[in-house]
């Protein structure tokens, strides 16, 4: 993909999301984070099925960062047994409705089980074409990229590639999101406004709008509000308008 292909009409053809606020949505209900990261999932399943109407493409959402370790071993291995449950009870239902899923992120710290369930994901539903999902689980922009470069420095240790060829096109092709287009838009719920280190390099150019609702409330709905908003931003890439 080239690195910078921006969408021309007026709604964004790849949405990257933010999902925040699971754990403050299950506290305000007293009750264990996880309650909220399962309230999260259901979410997931409503966004993942707006997008087609909505002339979303590419989704990208952020489900667990090489920071999230730092949480209690409860919750890590909450969100880990969530994430297995997910696929296998979605998996059918995601490839029958045309939906081509893809994982970012270093796999290295994931179990095998986790793993394997991941690639039969992709597997399955490699062959479709009308919405593609990517799941960053153990995701972290600066973890992609210092995978990629040490990917890019064994090519020219070996003789592949010339440091001559060192160019941020080259870099992006040992990135993560290499058959991605670069996001238009990033969203993040909750109120909070920051980047969390998702899609670091790629959202170079992409709009962000931050939304106070917490994720397991980010309804269809809202989710279309927010496209309109991004349709009547002014997008420049660095240039002056004619
Ligand atoms: C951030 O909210 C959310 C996460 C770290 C996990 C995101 C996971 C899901 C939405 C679950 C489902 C995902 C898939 C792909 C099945 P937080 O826990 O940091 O919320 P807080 O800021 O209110 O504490």
């Amino acid at each position: 993909m080239p690195l910078s292909d921006p969408q021309t009409q007026n709604g964004p053809r790849h949405v990257a999301i933010i999902m925040d606020g699971n754990g403050r949505w299950a506290q305000m209900r007293g009750r264990p984070r996880l309650f909220g990261h399962h309230a999260g999932a259901r979410r997931v399943r409503e966004i993942v099925e707006a997008c087609p109407d909505l002339g979303v493409k590419y989704l990208t959402i952020f489900a667990f960062s090489t920071e999230n370790w730092k949480r209690t071993q409860t919750e890590v291995a909450g969100l880990m047994s969530l994430f297995r449950r997910y696929i296998q009870r979605e998996s059918r239902d995601l490839f029958q409705r045309g939906v081509r899923v893809r994982f970012i992120g270093d796999r290295i710290r994931l179990d095998d089980k986790l793993v394997t369930l991941m690639d039969e994901l992709e597997l399955l539903t490699a062959g479709n074409d009308r919405v593609h999902l990517t799941i960053a689980l153990n995701y972290g922009g600066r973890d992609e990229v210092t995978r990629a470069a040490k990917r890019l420095a064994l090519e020219i240790e070996k003789g592949r590639l010339s440091h001559k060829d060192v160019d941020a096109e080259t870099l992006s092709r040992f990135l993560d999101t290499h058959v991605l287009p670069d996001p238009d838009l990033v969203i993040r719920t909750s109120g909070e406004a920051r980047i969390s280190n998702f899609l670091l390099w790629q959202s170079a150019y992409a709009e962000y709008i931050f939304v106070d609702t917490l994720w397991p409330d980010f309804t269809a709905a809202e989710f279309a509000r927010v496209l309109a908003e991004y349709g009547v931003r002014d997008r420049r890439f660095g240039a002056v308008k004619a």
